[in-house]
């Protein structure tokens, strides 16, 4: 029997191109693991109601963790519209599956690496080495929202909020709310997380993007729990900065960052940020990771009009192979993969074409694997 069964889930568009690329550099690696397919995604949906069926719960729960492509999603109208003849009408509604992935298994961190890697022409700077740590389950994602607003809802409001005055005029149906809610045990969590690492590989600053100021009861609870955890770290720095300033001193200096973190909402917003100094969604990967279990995805979507090319950049997922490999405890082959990974990039000889060149996604998998 294998060491590893690995739920193997492609999803849509380029999630099946990128995923190819991530089984030759896998097998490349001998891992010893057993790759298990299970279904995910818009075809799904169409075909059954339901992008994330039953059954592919099922599979994940009898495996170590999950590699997952890519999925494509669609605003509520347009997905009910896609529905076979069969489930129309049946008041079906589309949620993306892995929001919902990550709140059923209670993913908690959402782990998200930055680093510029030598050579690439895509750099903003050569020396970016950023860790994004976002809060994966709760924050405005929490998926408690209203339109219209039931009158109790905003009763409760009116009752405990004098602020909520303001909008008293307004009818329900011309004003929707998305709560923004926040637990202890969450914040405590992502900070920890995010201090752990930096103790682990050496980063010597933790920094908490929040808006405190002005959000002043769940901002404040995060920048409060970051503060209690980093009391156990004393080597490691705690900065706080206000996640609109970050924006503008991640453009302006965003070499002097190490470990950032972040509730959900802004967490995303800079992880997409940091991303793009580093060359951008082909080479964002992420992990999202609970207590037991974990799923590793790069960061981009489906990318629908390069969908079967195989002309995207395999390195986002590739790298997400590489954060499977420390989680799994696999790390001199995660060693050795980003070395593999920085050596094809250093040389510059196999790109794709968001390099500037023209190689296709199965070639640069296959330059990292011969490095290997
Ligand atoms: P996207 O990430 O799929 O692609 C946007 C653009 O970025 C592409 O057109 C391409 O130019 C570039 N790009 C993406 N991945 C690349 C790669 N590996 N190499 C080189 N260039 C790459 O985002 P978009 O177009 O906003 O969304 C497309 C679909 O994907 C939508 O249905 C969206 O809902 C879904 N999506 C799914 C995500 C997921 O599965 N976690 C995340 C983001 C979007
Ligand atoms: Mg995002």
């Amino acid at each position: 029997m294998a060491k590893y069964k690995i739920a193997w889930m492609p999803g849509d568009g380029i999630g099946v191109d990128v995923m190819d690329a991530a089984r030759i550099v896998l097998d490349a690696l001998k891992l010893d693991a057993e790759y298990i397919p299970a279904d995910i995604g818009w075809e799904f949906w169409c075909s059954e109601g339901d992008p994330l069926p039953q059954r592919t719960l099922d599979t994940l729960a009898h495996t170590d963790c999950a590699l997952f492509g890519a999925i494509t999603s669609k605003p509520k109208e347009e997905a009910a519209a896609e529905l076979i003849p069969e489930l129309q009408g049946k008041g079906l509604v589309y949620t993306s599956p892995i929001v919902r992935l990550r709140q059923t298994l209670n993913l908690h961190t959402n782990l998200r690496p930055c680093k510029a890697y030598p050579g690439n022409p895509l750099n903003y700077r050569d020396d970016i080495d950023i860790v994004v740590f976002r809060e994966n389950t709760e924050d405005l994602y929490s998926g408690i929202e209203f339109h219209p607003v039931p009158a109790a809802v905003f009763d409760a409001f009116l009752q405990h909020s004098p602020k909520a005055r303001r909008f008293a005029d307004v009818p329900l149906e011309q004003m929707a709310v998305s709560v923004r809610l926040v637990t202890e045990k969450a914040a405590r969590n992502i900070a920890t997380q995010g201090f752990e690492y930096a103790k682990k590989f050496g980063y010597k600053t933790v920094t908490i993007v929040e808006k405190p100021n002005v959000i002043r009861e769940t901002s404040g609870l995060m920048v409060r729990m970051a503060r209690q955890v980093a009391k156990n770290y004393p080597g490691i720095e705690l900065w706080e900065t206000n996640i609109d300033a970050m924006c503008m001193w991640l453009v302006k200096n965003p070499q002097n960052y190490g470990v950032l973190v972040a509730s959900n909402m802004f967490g995303d917003i800079i992880s997409d940020l940091c991303a793009q100094l580093v060359g951008g969604l082909g080479f964002a990967s992420s992990g999202n990771i609970g207590d037991h279990y974990a799923v590793f995805e790069p960061t981009h979507g489906s990318a629908p009009k390069y969908a079967g090319q195989y002309k995207t950049n395999p390195m986002a997922m590739l790298l997400t192979v590489k954060l499977m490999l420390d989680w799994l405890g696999e790390l001199d082959m995660a060693v050795r993969l980003e070395k593999a990974i920085a050596g094809v990039i250093e040389e510059g000889k196999v790109r794709t074409y968001d390099m500037g060149g023209t190689h296709s996604t199965l070639e640069m998998a296959e330059a990292v694997a011969q490095k290997l």
